[in-house]
Parts: C-alpha cells; sequence; structure tokens
C-alpha cells in the first residue's frame, strides 16, 4: 500500500539524496511519474495540491493513486516501488482531516502566512491527529514569493533560523519545508533580480545556502523540504513559443543548485511547473506539427512521453533518487 515518508526521509537524509515529489492531476502525469520512477528503481511522492482536488476530484486522485500502487508492481515484476499520496499546500486541519481519513498517507499544513503562534497552533493540531493515524507531516516556516495559496505574497519572507529548533518541538512536525529562494511557477525571480548570459538568457541569483546551513546546524539530521524547485528547461520554452506560445522571462532554479540541495538536509524536492512544461510544449508541438490530428491519444501521448524523460532525469541526474527504491 501507500507509506508514509518517515522511512523514505530517514535514507535520503543518511545517502545525501532527495526524494521526488511530483504533483500530479490526471491519468497521463500519473503514469509517467510511476513508469518514470520504476524504471528509475525511485522512491517517489504522488502530491494533490487544493488546485489538483478542485480539478479531478479528491476521491478520484486518491483511488488513482492507490492504483499507481498496483500499476508499480506490474511494470516491475510484483517488486513496485515506495509511493507516499501527500497533500500538497493544505490550508486547514479539516482538510487534512478530510484527507488523512481517506487513506493520504502524508499531509502538508500550510500556516507559514499565519502569525508564528498560530502556524504552531494549527501544525500541532494536525500532527496530533495525523499521527494517531501513522500518517506524517510536513510544516512550512517562512513564505515563499509569488503566488502561493491563491494568496499574493509580493516579497519572501526567508524562514528564519532562530524559530526552527521551536517550532519542530511544539509541533512534532515530520518534515519543515523553507523558504531560501524558491518560488512557485515558470516565473521564480524578476528579470531585473537576474543577470543574462552571452545568449540573452536569465541567470538567477543563488538561493540562500547560507539559510540553509544555519537551519541545518539547529536541527542536525530532521528533514527538510524545498519548494519550488522547477528548474523550467529553457529547451522547453523554446518549444513552447516557436509553436504559437508566449512566456515571457520564464526562470527556474538551475540544476547544479538542486543537486547540492539534495546532498544536504533537504530529502523532498516539489517539482510541478517542469511537468506542466514538458506537457505543454510536446501538444504545442503535435498541434503545430499536424494540424488534423484530433485524438487526444496522439498528443496527451507525446505529452505523457516527454513527462517521463524528464522525471527519468530528476531522478537521475538531479535529485539522485534513482536506485533508491
Ligand atoms: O503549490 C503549487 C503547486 O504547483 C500546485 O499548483 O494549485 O495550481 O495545482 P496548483
Ligand atoms: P514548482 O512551481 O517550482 O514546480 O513548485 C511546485 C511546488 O512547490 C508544489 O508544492
Ligand atoms: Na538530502
Ligand atoms: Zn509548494
Amino acid at each position: 500500500g501507500l507509506v508514509n515518508t518517515r522511512e523514505m526521509f530517514a535514507k535520503a537524509i543518511k545517502g545525501g539524496y532527495a526524494i521526488p515529489a511530483f504533483n500530479f492531476n490526471n491519468m497521463e502525469q500519473l503514469q509517467a511519474i510511476i513508469s518514470a520512477c520504476v524504471e528509475a528503481n525511485s522512491p517517489v511522492i504522488l502530491q494533490v495540491s487544493a488546485g489538483a482536488r478542485k480539478y479531478a476530484n479528491q476521491t478520484l486522485l486518491r483511488y488513482m493513486a492507490q492504483g499507481a500502487v498496483e500499476y508499480a508492481k506490474e511494470l516491475n515484476g510484483g517488486k513496485g516501488i515506495p509511493i507516499t499520496l501527500h497533500l500538497d499546500h493544505g490550508n486547514s486541519f479539516e482538510l487534512c482531516k478530510s484527507c488523512i481519513d481517506m487513506g493520504f498517507s502524508s499531509v502538508m499544513i500550510d500556516g507559514s502566512s499565519l502569525p508564528y503562534d498560530e502556524n504552531v497552533a494549527l501544525t500541532k493540531k494536525v500532527v496530533e491527529y495525523a499521527h494517531q493515524h501513522d500518517v506524517t507531516v510536513e510544516g512550512e516556516l517562512g513564505v515563499l514569493a509569488g503566488v502561493e495559496d491563491e494568496v499574493a505574497s509580493e516579497v519572501a519572507h526567508y524562514t528564519k533560523p532562530e524559530e526552527v529548533i521551536d517550532f519542530v518541538t511544539k509541533t512534532g512536525v515530520d518534515s519543515l519545508a523553507i523558504s531560501i529562494g524558491t518560488s512557485h511557477g515558470a516565473n521564480k525571480f524578476k528579470p531585473e533580480q537576474c543577470t543574462r548570459n552571452a545568449e540573452g538568457i536569465l541567470v538567477p541569483p543563488e538561493l540562500r545556502f547560507d539559510i540553509l546551513a544555519e537551519i541545518e546546524k539547529k536541527l542536525p539530521g530532521f528533514p527538510i523540504v524545498l519548494h519550488g524547485a522547477s528548474s523550467v528547461p529553457q529547451e522547453y520554452v523554446k518549444i513552447i513559443n516557436t509553436h504559437g506560445g508566449k512566456l515571457k522571462d520564464a526562470v527556474g532554479i538551475p540544476e547544479e543548485q538542486l543537486r547540492k540541495a539534495a546532498k544536504s538536509a533537504v530529502c523532498k524536492i516539489n517539482i510541478d511547473s517542469d511537468g506542466r512544461l514538458a506537457m505543454t510544449a510536446a501538444v504545442r508541438k503535435v498541434f503545430i506539427d499536424n494540424p488534423a490530428e484530433f485524438d487526444p491519444r496522439k498528443y496527451l501521448g507525446p505529452a505523457r512521453d516527454e513527462l517521463k524523460k524528464l522525471y527519468m532525469h530528476k531522478c537521475e541526474n538531479v535529485l539522485g533518487s534513482a536506485g533508491k527504491a
């Protein structure tokens, strides 16, 4: 069945790699995630956001994830891989409880936009309920720049290292999401925060590895989570923009920095936007190259193939989770 993140994270911390946390909203994304992680022999966290629940229905997504456990076994001769079903950015106790009651094996309670004491109280309440059901909980301290939880925060508030021991001790969380310069979506930095290379491509500023190091010093061996970790591959941006798309100043986190993060206490890396870009690039290409095509399998199929390639690349070349199932 689905597993919580406890053992996954313990092994990832020891082994110096990170578990991929991929968002899914439909069958093709789920197939791509599972087939890629089986082929890479990587554990995986399937994430369901509020947007995904609205789009695809929580019940349907939960049965799809449970089905994915069987699908993984079918793909690799009965062995399967460790699979977690995780609520991404839960914003209330009731929502977390509903997911726990329904069979999610992990939840995030994101109280990062609340005053500190309210974040502590809410997170603690979720942890108390979750742990009765052997479900693990991710909390968050610090606010990512950009749009998070449908609340636009213009500026990032980096995680304060002086708060982390108190937060983890008071709440009992199993992992902590931090803010060190990442943000959600395909435009992670404003052009004016970046420099440009010779080809005119935006080069973003470095993540705040100094803050991560301070947090690690305060919480040795404690699992840290990195949200907003898409790299925004410029190959996809280019395909999209040469096939009718209009993505402006799209920029992500360079892979080199994610490799570095994966070797640290960061043991869960969240990736959604890169998958969206891969699918969109593949679909736009089919429509431009073959305008007579109208069978959804003929464009969702290539989108799924491209996604699988992307996810395998993440496991094998960036997060280091390949071979760790
Ligand atoms: O947290 C952000 C994830 O990329 C999910 O996004 O709410 O549009 O599904 P979404
Ligand atoms: P990206 O938008 O960088 O893919 O981040 C996804 C995320 O953090 C989901 O919680
Ligand atoms: Na790690
Ligand atoms: Zn996130």
